[in-house]
């Protein structure tokens, strides 16, 4: 294998793929017993390339449903009837049998046959007057039925899902989704996203649809001992030899185990070094990842009130664990009221996350940008 593909900035998988063994374990386990799944992580930490690989270990078919860009209800109903149709495809196959099932479960949405190759395969049209939310809901049940006639599983992934945790009729969905998902036999749905703080109000807020639905997978990040295998085979690959125990802990270190850092840091380093790297290179490495994101951050870092600037600040210069006090506030200059408010929409921005001891930074290129006087403050 090319070492430089062990550090693709995409999806990971095959070689590139690294642990994440007992987390894949446990999502295969919910949806082979049928049961849903909330798996949360910041942005850019492996929900997705989780599910693929655990999508390609086990032969229950899949479709993944990308919310990433739906900004109405309208485009919501369309993935979702697209991704049933799909699935009806993979699992079903020949729908024409099914005509009586396809009948006694459909009113709003009108089902019809195209062809197309060895198969017929199903179309679902919208009638006008339907909402989305019941043609939704429609829909999602007919998969159901149909899997249930069947006796075939199959699992539905609902990627960026925070998405519809903030348009406007989103609620109904959530809705639709819940009246479905409350008592599928065969079918399991996977919802994955990044905003923590949607996703938490959306599963775990009473009043909402989909409160107790699903088992909880939350992706941290991946350990130091599992890199240091993965890396070192990567190191062998590309130098014949293990990589250097300095440059090894600085990579741990400056990435903060961030996969997609990791990733992105790697490759440079691999893409310059003819021979096994020394310290300096993995930190002109470093810079230039730094340098090539510089601008990408600074844009986000400005589209934040003065207010959250001088908070992510202050995590960066490595004070997320003291900062609801007096002196926080003093040195940041923002009053102690403030703070609260401040760092929920930084979460809720995934730029800074909340762990047991304080917040700390997501993107870790933040704390080499923001611990050097960039722009005048
Ligand atoms: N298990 C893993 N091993 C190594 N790299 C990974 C792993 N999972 C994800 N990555 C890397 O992390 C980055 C983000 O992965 P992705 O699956 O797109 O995350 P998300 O869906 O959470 O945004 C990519 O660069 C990907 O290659
Ligand atoms: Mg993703």
């Amino acid at each position: 294998m090319n070492p430089r593909h062990y550090f693709p900035l995409g999806k990971a998988s095959g070689e590139a793929f690294c642990n994440r063994v007992e987390e894949t374990q446990k999502l295969i386990g919910n949806f082979k017993n049928g049961k849903h799944t909330l798996l949360s992580a910041p942005r850019r930490y492996g929900k997705s390339s989780l599910c693929e690989r655990a999508f390609e270990l086990t032969t229950i078919p899949s479709a993944k449903l990308d919310f990433h860009l739906a900004v109405s209800d309208k485009d919501v109903e369309r993935i979702i009837i697209n991704g049933v149709i799909e699935l009806v495809g993979k699992t079903i196959g020949a729908v024409e049998k099914l005509s009586a099932v396809l009948r006694k479960y459909t009113k709003r949405l009108k089902p019809k046959f195209g062809v197309g190759g060895k198969y017929f395969y199903l179309e679902l049209a919208i009638a006008d007057d339907s909402s989305p939310a019941e043609n939704i809901a429609e829909a999602l049940l007919l998969l159901e039925k149909l899997l249930q006639e069947k006796n075939k599983q199959a699992i539905l992934l609902f990627d960026e899902f925070q998405e519809i945790g903030q348009i406007k009729k989103g609620r109904g969905i959530e809705g639709a989704i819940r009246h479905v998902g409350q008592d599928t036999q065969k079918l399991s749905f996977i919802f994955s996203g990044s905003n923590p703080h949607v996703l938490k109000n959306m599963f775990e807020d009473e009043r909402r649809p989909l409160y107790k639905l699903c088992r909880k997978l939350m992706l941290g990040s991946i350990s130091d001992v599992h890199y240091k295998e993965h890396l070192n085979k990567a190191s062998k690959a590309m130098w014949n030899t293990l990589l250097d125990i300095e440059v090894f802990a600085y990579i741990m270190e400056v990435t903060e185990r961030h996969p997609y850092y990791i990733n992105y840091l790697c490759d440079v380093l691999w893409e310059e070094s003819k021979a096994i790297p020394h310290l300096d290179s993995a930190t002109k490495a470093w810079e230039a990842v730094v340098e090539e994101e510089r601008s990408d951050l600074l844009k986000d870092f400005f589209r934040l009130t003065e207010n959250q600037r001088k908070l992510l600040i202050y995590i960066a210069r490595g004070n997320g664990n003291e900062i609801y006090s007096n002196e926080a506030a003093k040195a940041m200059d923002i009053p102690v009221s403030s703070i609260s408010r401040g760092l929920n929409s930084l979460v809720e921005g995934d730029y800074i996350e909340k762990t047991e001891a304080g917040y700390r930074l997501v993107v870790p290129v933040y704390k080499t940008l923001l611990k050097v006087k960039f722009y005048k403050e």
